[in-house]
């Protein structure tokens, strides 16, 4: 039977950067109903250095929900940790990111980037790109009681907003009241008539409005978001800056999220530490990482837990290998069925290798 080696198919220069924050690191996106704790426990065996974030969680949802373990509650494992917060009560604001801090996370982000107009009734998400005071103020109040680095994650503008100054002056705002970092995702957001999903992909990207802001505020980590697919592209963006039609060269930033591409395909996480944090530490292999979330796994079935729960965000893991789609589609078709035990993992994982004997046999 043949074993699954490591990958190794970039040969990029190691990235220096600092250990201050997210926003000059690498990250993987706040995703709903995705990056939930398992997803991260995962993630984190692929990876020891990128910064994980939570989904995004109301601050009234906090406050008034009545079950701290269930929307603050993670593993010790999965550091550095961020807890993305929506809201903009400023009092509601400072208690989370209190308990956020007593919960172990590592830096809270607030939200300025979800277009759902679920969020936007209550002043949460994108809509607050509109009041740029209120989100700094927002900024403030956290940050006088918590430690822990305070960011936040928006867009490049919404709605009609068309002008690069406008953005500038709404992170001007923050750098004022001392934010730590901001991450930005580089295309604005339709607050009608676009789903959150096609506001993930029909507004056109502006990489170079993310540099431009890197290059007028030249001491604020900032970190570039949206539709980056490889880590060849986070590299560019990290080293040699942006080259707009202007031909005027633009700064490199300090830090990349990657969302839809890691989910989709978990083991590109396996090369940044080495890539982005100088670790010399041999890469695991797939088989490796899979081995490794067995305990994790069978924890969660004995306290109660549902396979699927932790399976559904493994699918990708053989994402690009002979036997991806057997993998996946046996998951899919037995992980949820009551009782399925670490044998499903096991029998889908052996579909995986069989597979990978008949085209290695192939004539
Ligand atoms: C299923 C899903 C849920 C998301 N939930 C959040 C969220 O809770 N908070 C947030 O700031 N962004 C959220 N996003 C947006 C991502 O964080 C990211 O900005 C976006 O997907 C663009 O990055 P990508 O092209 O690398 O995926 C979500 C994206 C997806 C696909």
């Amino acid at each position: 039977m043949p074993t699954l080696s490591t990958e190794s198919t970039l040969n990029l220069n190691a990235i220096q950067v600092s250990k201050r924050n997210s926003a000059n690191q690498f990250s993987v996106a706040p995703m709903l109903d995705w990056t939930n704790r398992h997803c991260r426990y995962f993630h984190r065996q692929l990876s020891k250095q990128a910064w994980l974030y939570s989904e995004m969680v109301t601050t009234g949802a906090i406050i008034y929900g009545n079950n701290l373990p269930r929307f603050l509650g993670h593993d010790d494992s999965d550091a550095p940790v961020v807890l993305q917060l929506g809201g903009s009560k400023l009092e509601e604001l400072a208690q989370c990111a209190q308990l956020g801090e007593q919960w172990g996370y590592s830096e809270i982000n607030l939200n300025v980037g979800c277009p759902s107009d679920r969020v936007q009734n209550n002043m949460i998400g994108a809509c607050l790109m509109e009041h740029p005071k209120l989100v700094a103020d927002c900024v403030a109040a956290m940050k006088a009681c918590v430690d822990i680095p305070i960011t936040v994650k928006c867009r490049i503008g919404i709605d009609e907003q068309e002008d690069f100054d406008l953005l500038h002056a709404f992170i001007e705002g923050l750098v004022k009241e001392g934010v730590d970092g901001v991450i930005i995702h580089a295309r604005k957001a339709w607050l009608q008539g676009l789903s959150p999903k096609e506001n993930r992909d029909i507004p056109p990207l502006r990489y170079d409005w993310v540099h431009q802001i890197k290059q007028s505020f030249s001491e604020l980590p900032v970190a570039i978001n949206g539709g980056i697919t490889h880590l060849e592209q986070a590299r560019e963006h990290l080293i040699n800056g942006w080259l707009p039609e202007s031909k005027q060269p633009l700064p490199a930033v300090d830090g990349i999220m990657l969302g839809r591409a890691i989910y989709e395909r978990p083991y590109l996480l396996a090369e940044v530490d080495s890539l982005f944090y100088n670790e010399s530490q041999t890469m695991l292999s797939r088989e490796q990482v899979l081995y490794s979330m067995f305990p994790y796994i069978e924890q969660h079935l004995i306290g109660g837990g549902k396979l699927n729960q932790i399976t559904r965000h493994m699918l990708g893991l053989f994402h690009g290998l002979p036997g991806a789609r057997m993998w996946r589609r046996y998951l899919s078709e037995n992980a949820f069925k009551e009782g399925a035990g670490i044998e499903v993992v096991e029998a889908a994982y052996q579909l995986v290798l069989t597979e990978m004997q008949r085209i290695e046999d192939k004539p």
